[in-house]
C-alpha cells in the first residue's frame, strides 16, 4: 500500500503562473491514493478555475473564508484540522510572508495559522523575488517554526528571466510529501543498497549484461530514506534519476560493484542487494573491437566475485538482505541462497511472471527468513514492495534488539 493511501492532503494553491503544475500534483497524489482537498486564493483563481481542481481531486474546492463547508462546518477550521499535511504549491512570496508573520486575512493564510499539522511549502516566483532579503528572512522564520520547504529549481522563468525560482519538479514535491508522512523507524540506520545490472565488457563496444532496470533497488533506497535511514545506493547503469537525498555511486562491472560495496560496507548497519550482478565475465577483454568473420568467436568466461556471499562471511551484527531472481523452483532455490550466503532475509521473485521481475514497475515476491518463516507478498508496485520488505526488516531489527549480547 502506498504511503499516501487514504492520507488527507490539504493543498493550498496561490496565484502564479505555475498554478497549472499544481493540477498535475493533484493528479499524481490522487493516483497514489491520497484524498486531496484544494484551497485556492483569489489570485490563484485568476490563473485557473476551481473546477479543474475539483474534477481532479473529486472534492469541492475551498475558496472563501466564511462559506460553510459541507453545509455546516467552517471551511478554514475544517481544512486546518482535516489534513495529515498541508502543502502550499505553488507558494508565492506573499503567502510565505503572511505565514511567517502570522497574518490571516483570507482562507489559505488562515488555514496555515490554524493548523497543527506538518506544513510543506513549494515556492515559485521570479529569481529577484526569491533572493530578496525579506523573502529569505521569511523562509528562514518558517523553517525555524518547523515548516518544510522543497526549494525552487533553476531554469527559464515565466517573466522571461532565467534563474532560480521555478516550482520544484512535481516528482520532488511528491517525494517530500511521502518523506514527511512516512514512519521514521529507520532513523539512525545506515543502509547500503545495490541496484541495477552490471556490464561485463567483451571488447570496447560489446558487453554481457541482463535486463535489470534498477527500479527495485531504487525503490528500496527511496523507501529507506523516507523512513529515516542514511542511504548509500550503489547502482549499475540505469536510466533512472538519482533518488533525492540518497548518496549514489555509479559503477559498471561486477568488480567495480564489489569494490564500491567494500568501501561502504564497514559503515553500514543494513545491506540490501537488489542488483542483478553478472555471475561470469570474459576472461580476456579485447582492446579493440572484435572483427566479424565467418567463424563465430568463442568467449572464455570466468566467475565474478559473489559479493553477497562474501558479505555473509563477514557481516557481524549487520543485517544482510539478498534477492533471488529465479525461473524455476523459486522457493527452494531462494532458501538455498539464504542459507549458503548467511542472510537475514531473502526476497524471492519469479522473474518469468508478466507483471513483475525485470523492468516492470510491479513485483510479486515471497520473503524468506532463516527460521523457515515465509511471507507471501502479492503483486504490487516495487515502491510498495520496498515498504513491505522494510516492514519485515523493522520486525527483525526489533527482535535482535531484545537479544542480549553474547559474553566476550
Ligand atoms: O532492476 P529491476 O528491473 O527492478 O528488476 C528487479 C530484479 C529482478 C533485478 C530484482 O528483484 C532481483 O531479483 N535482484 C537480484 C537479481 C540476482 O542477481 O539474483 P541472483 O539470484 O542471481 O543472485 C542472488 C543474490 O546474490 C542477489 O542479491 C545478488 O545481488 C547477489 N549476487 C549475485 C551474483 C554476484 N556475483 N554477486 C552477488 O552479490
Amino acid at each position: 500500500m502506498s504511503v499516501l493511501q487514504d492520507k488527507k492532503i490539504v493543498l493550498g494553491v496561490t496565484g502564479c503562473i505555475a498554478v497549472y503544475k499544481a493540477a498535475e500534483l493533484v493528479r499524481q497524489l490522487v493516483k497514489l491514493g491520497a484524498d486531496v482537498h484544494v484551497v485556492m486564493t483569489e489570485s490563484a483563481r485568476e490563473f485557473m478555475a476551481p473546477l479543474t481542481f475539483q474534477t481532479l481531486s473529486g472534492n469541492p474546492v475551498i475558496t472563501e473564508m466564511f462559506k460553510l463547508y459541507e453545509e455546516r462546518k467552517i471551511g478554514h477550521i475544517t481544512m486546518a484540522q482535516r489534513g495529515d499535511i498541508v502543502v502550499v504549491a505553488p507558494a508565492t512570496a506573499n503567502i510565505i510572508g503572511k505565514a511567517a508573520n502570522g497574518i490571516a486575512d483570507e482562507i489559505l493564510s488562515t488555514v496555515l495559522i490554524a493548523t497543527r499539522k506538518p506544513v510543506l511549502f513549494a515556492p515559485a516566483m521570479n529569481e529577484g523575488m526569491w533572493e530578496h532579503p525579506a523573502v529569505m528572512r521569511n523562509v528562514q522564520m518558517l523553517k525555524d517554526l518547523g515548516r518544510c520547504f522543497v526549494e525552487p529549481g533553476s531554469g527559464d522563468l515565466a517573466c522571461g528571466d532565467s534563474g532560480r525560482g521555478r516550482l520544484a519538479d512535481i516528482a520532488d514535491i511528491v517525494d517530500e510529501i511521502e518523506l514527511m508522512l512516512s514512519p521514521s523507524d529507520f532513523t539512525g540506520t545506515r543502509a547500503l543498497v545495490t541496484a541495477g545490472p552490471t556490464q561485463e565488457f567483451i571488447d570496447p563496444v560489446r558487453f554481457i549484461s541482463n535486463p535489470s532496470s534498477g527500479k527495485m533497488g531504487y525503490a528500496l533506497a527511496r523507501a529507506l530514506r523516507h523512513r529515516g535511514a542514511d542511504v548509500v545506493l550503489i547502482s549499475g547503469p540505469t536510466m533512472l534519476p538519482v533518488p533525492r537525498g540518497v548518496h549514489t555511486v555509479h559503477i559498471g562491472s561486477a568488480q567495480e560493484m564489489a569494490a564500491a560495496v567494500d568501501t561502504h560496507f564497514p559503515a553500514s548497519d543494513i545491506i540490501i542487494k537488489a542488483a542483478a550482478v553478472a555471475d561470469y565475465r570474459p576472461r580476456v577483454v579485447s582492446m579493440h573491437k572484435v572483427k566479424k568473420n565467418d567463424d563465430a568467436p568463442r568467449i572464455d568466461l570466468e566467475r565474478t566475485t559473489d559479493i553477497l556471499a562474501d558479505l555473509g562471511n563477514k557481516k557481524g551484527k549487520r543485517l544482510l538482505v539478498g534477492f533471488a531472481a529465479e525461473t524455476q523452483d523459486v522457493l527452494a532455490n531462494a532458501r538455498g541462497k539464504l542459507e549458503r550466503k548467511n542472510l537475514d532475509l531473502i526476497v524471492a521473485n519469479d522473474v518469468t511472471i508478466m507483471d513483475g521481475g525485470f523492468g516492470s514497475d510491479m513485483n510479486k515476491a515471497t520473503l524468506l527468513l532463516p527460521g523457515g518463516e515465509t511471507v507471501d507478498v502479492p503483486a504490487m508496485t516495487k515502491q510498495d514492495l520496498a515498504h513491505r520488505i522494510l516492514d519485515c526488516l523493522a520486525g527483525i531489527k526489533l527482535k535482535l534488539r531484545d537479544i542480549p549480547d553474547e559474553p566476550a
